[in-house]
């Protein structure tokens, strides 16, 4: 089958998740940093897939593990019962590597599936406990959690609302610690105004109808938000006064995106839950979950009815193998000292050729998670405005390389393999585009 039919296929039959009516980039083959499309043109992807190939690629290590899990057992389900052994390893791995006391671990398929796992787990325990009462969830603005129905209630853009309601009540948002926004505290010290606005909505809603807080530690697609030092033990806090349970969700910046194991932690916040995804198994096979404490764990697993909640996929043997190796491999070639390494690399190198560009408003950074915030005025930081994905578009089709926008935002995600000299070609595209960006958003 030649190209022009496979692209004339694409339009008449395939509907793109998060895309625009139109042609679309066909990719036939990926290795390490690199793609390359059906007429063999490669590309650097500086999204690692969507911040989720963190090894690279099409890893031989991850391939094998895969194919010898598939020769051996390729499903058999986590209901009733039953389990297998990779999910019991990996879930012993990852107790290893959480902190504190969050020992737990229940497998599921994606993202949403483990937010949405994570919502109804940490109301079930505060029901069983006979906590009845507590049913609402505390989210960011600008917060991002998936695309399932309650993952989109619980997700802070409207636009990713509109047109899809009713959607589940119970959910309320909170101003996000977004120090460059500074327009969000009215002159108020950032921080002060986040827990002041926290403690108000406590006392308004009362403590005991709060289930849980569940916030991304580094909010990634509101534009790679890295909060103040003191707000995420500031929120723990207040937590841990009032018995509602915090729920990390760190399915982009979990498993080293950051340079940590868990960014959360490193920030100060100390959940109850961790909710994973994405970089668990390197986008080599769908895998997430929630990591949960042993005290929220034990009161869940023994309910007199158990646990009526699961998904067919839930701790698919070939995910977990995957996810094991994967794991192996992020430790044998050092790639979470590599993300700290190179990311701050990228971000110093970003900062010295961006800085002065009258649409650059601020560049952010978080280990090998980056975002460049782009404004029409750098004085009063109002939003650049372009059309759709038009400067990932342009640094994709003008430098090979691949990006992301999300509003006024670049993100820049790499695989955790990613070397200095391909970090100077990511940044070289991005000066490239904005330096021939109009402060309307239009090409020069
Ligand atoms: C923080 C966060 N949570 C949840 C999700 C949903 O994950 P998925 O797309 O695998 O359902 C995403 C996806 O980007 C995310 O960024």
């Amino acid at each position: 089958m030649n190209t022009e039919e496979l692209h004339r296929w694409d339009l008449a039959h395939v509907v793109h998740p998060w895309s625009y009516a139109g042609p679309s980039l066909m990719i036939a083959k990926a290795k390490g940093t690199r793609y390359w499309d059906v007429d063999g043109k490669e590309y650097l992807d500086a999204l690692g897939g969507i911040q989720n190939c963190s090894v690279g690629h099409s890893r031989p290590e991850l391939i094998e593990a895969a194919k010898a899990q598939m020769e051996r057992l390729e499903y058999v389900p986590m209901h009733w019962n039953f389990t297998n052994e990779p999910a019991v390893r990996l879930a012993r791995t990852i107790a290893e590597l959480a902190p504190a006391d969050l020992n737990q671990t229940y497998f599921v398929s994606s993202g949403s599936e483990a937010t949405e796992s994570a919502v109804k787990l940490m109301r079930r325990y505060h029901y069983l406990r006979g906590d009845t009462k507590r049913a609402t969830i505390l989210c960011l603005k600008q917060g991002y959690h998936g695309a399932t129905i309650l993952a989109t209630a619980a997700t802070g853009f409207e636009n990713l609302q509109q047109g899809f309601g009713p959607l589940p009540g119970g959910i309320k948002f909170l101003t996000p610690p977004h120090v460059y926004r500074s327009e969000l505290f009215g002159g108020e010290d950032p921080v002060e105004f986040c827990i002041r606005q926290l403690k108000q909505v406590i006392a308004d809603e009362g403590g005991d109808t709060i289930a849980a807080i569940m916030a991304e530690p580094v909010l990634t697609v509101g534009g790679v938000i890295v909060p103040p030092a003191e707000y995420w033990p500031a929120v723990s806090e207040i937590c841990r006064q009032h018995g509602i349970l915090l729920v990390a969700d760190e399915v982009v910046t979990g498993f080293g995106r950051t340079g940590a194991w868990f960014a959360g932690p490193e920030l100060g916040m100390l959940p109850d839950a961790i909710v994973f995804g994405k970089g668990v198994s390197s986008g080599h096979f769908p895998l997430s979950g929630v990591i949960m404490s042993d005290t929220i764990a034990e009161v869940i697993k023994s309910a007199p009815d158990g646990l009526m909640h699961g998904f067919t996929y839930c701790g698919h043997p070939v995910g977990c193998a995957v996810a094991s190796r994967n794991i192996e491999v992020l430790q044998e070639n050092k790639l979470l000292e590599n993300s700290k390494e190179v990311g701050g690399y990228l971000l110093g190198t970003l900062k010295e050729k961006l800085r002065d560009s009258p649409i650059v408003g601020d560049i952010r950074g978080y280990g090998m998670l980056l975002a460049v915030e782009l404004v029409s005025d750098k004085a009063t930081r109002e939003p650049l405005q372009f059309k759709r994905q038009l400067l990932a578009d342009r640094i994709r089709n003008e430098h090979a390389v691949v990006v992301r926008s999300i509003g006024a935002n670049i993100i820049i995600a790499p695989p955790l393999i990613l070397g200095r000299s391909e970090a100077d070609t990511i940044a070289h595209a991005l000066e490239e585009v904005i330096s021939t960006t109009n402060t309307d958003g239009t090409s020069l």
